[in-house]
């Protein structure tokens, strides 16, 4: 029987545990890590900052203050060793540490590859000596490949259209084994174009919400890639961070060994997207209200219309988005303008 996500938060508070995020200095598992430290967890946050930064750590050094701890390792995944350290004494694991961004995985496949299979093998190998209760591992909605069904449903894949979609598929095949194998408990959750504070806006790989922020605040033009019409089911973090802690807490045997979707169950276009993040911009800066995208070729690999089908984690998980993605951006819109400020 599903359990609503404050009856999780509240079981959490009330018997604290000890937490594995991997990939912490980085967008969605600093959010992990500073949610896990509020609710008076102890949390272990591994990362190589490869495309991580230390800064992302202080909102979870300073949700210390409401009674949880935090310990910081250094190190890479693809280490079995720095695995094994950072996992010794910890009854979840969280993983997020990967290389994301299908364009870097065309042009490093061997590095996507390092970083994405053999270091989640790693993860699972050290979880699996340390004898952890659960992981709980970022998937991707870049797994549904070029299957034309929508909504996604989790049952129905393509073939994957990246070097980083093999990875993340790979992922779930891997944990699948593992808990055939040697009986771990493993649930998968595959993100959709997530989106939040924190988010890099910086660099060629950088996703489409933080960049159209950075440069709008920069007062730069933003491209689009096509028409604009292309649609995405963005997915703002706070959902994310809600569907790992049900994920890594749900008691139902079924709802285990399973992939889920994490997305909120919608779809927006570039075009209203555009459109909305300036003109949440513009309230605070009149010279962007009239602003217009530049529109480029279509490019290559990307699949027209994405869109989450999230009956599954609502059913067996209990998840229930609590942001859309104009409350999702009116946040993001704050983070960046205080993050202009600094
Ligand atoms: N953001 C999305 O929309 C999205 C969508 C689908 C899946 N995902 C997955 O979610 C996870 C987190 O993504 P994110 O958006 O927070 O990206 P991110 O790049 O902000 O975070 C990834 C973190 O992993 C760390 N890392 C990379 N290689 C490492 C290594 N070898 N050892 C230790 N740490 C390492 C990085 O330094 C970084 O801090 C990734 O697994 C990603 O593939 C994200």
């Amino acid at each position: 029987m599903e359990e609503s996500f404050q009856a999780t938060e509240h079981r959490l508070r009330a018997a604290p545990a000890t937490w594995l995020v991997t990939g912490a200095a980085g967008f969605i598992g600093s959010h992990l890590a500073e949610t896990l430290v509020g609710l008076g967890q102890r949390v272990v946050a591994l990362d190589n900052f490869a495309t991580g930064y230390r800064h992302n750590i202080e909102a979870a050094e300073q949700a210390c203050a409401a009674g949880g701890e935090l310990r910081f390792v250094e190190g890479d995944i693809r280490s079995l060793e720095d695995c094994r350290q950072a996992v010794a004494g910890v009854d979840y694991v969280l993983h997020q540490a990967a290389l994301g961004s299908v364009p870097r995985s065309l042009e490093d496949p061997l590095l996507t590859n390092a970083v994405n299979i053999d270091g989640f093998v790693n993860v699972l190998v050290a979880a699996r000596d340390a004898g952890v209760r659960r992981v709980v591992y970022a998937a991707s909605s870049s797994t549904y490949g070029d299957h034309p069904g929508l909504p996604k449903v989790e049952d129905s894949i393509g073939k994957p259209l990246s070097p980083y979609a093999v990875t993340k598929y790979v992922n779930e095949l891997y944990a699948d084994v593992f808990s055939r194998a040697y009986g771990m408990e493993l649930i998968g959750l595959r993100y959709f174009n997530v989106f939040g504070p924190r988010q890099d806006p910086q660099g060629a790989y950088a996703a489409v919400i933080p960049r159209w922020f950075g440069e709008m605040v920069d007062g730069k033009s933003c491209r689009i890639n096509g028409d604009g019409e292309t649609s995405r089911d963005f997915c703002f973090i706070d959902n994310v961070v809600q569907a790992n802690l049900l994920a890594a807490m749900v008691n139902d045997p079924a709802a285990v060994d399973q992939v889920y979707n994490v997305a909120f169950g919608g779809r927006t276009t570039l075009n209203e997207l555009f459109y909305t993040i300036r003109d949440l911009l513009a309230e605070h800066r009149p010279e962007l209200a009239q602003a217009q995208p530049q529109y480029d070729d279509f490019r290559e690999g990307d699949v027209r219309h994405s869109q989450a089908d999230i009956g599954k984690a609502a059913s067996l998980l209990g998840y229930r988005p609590a942001f859309d993605v104009s409350a999702g951006l009116a946040r993001t819109a704050e983070w960046f303008e205080s993050r202009s400020k600094r």
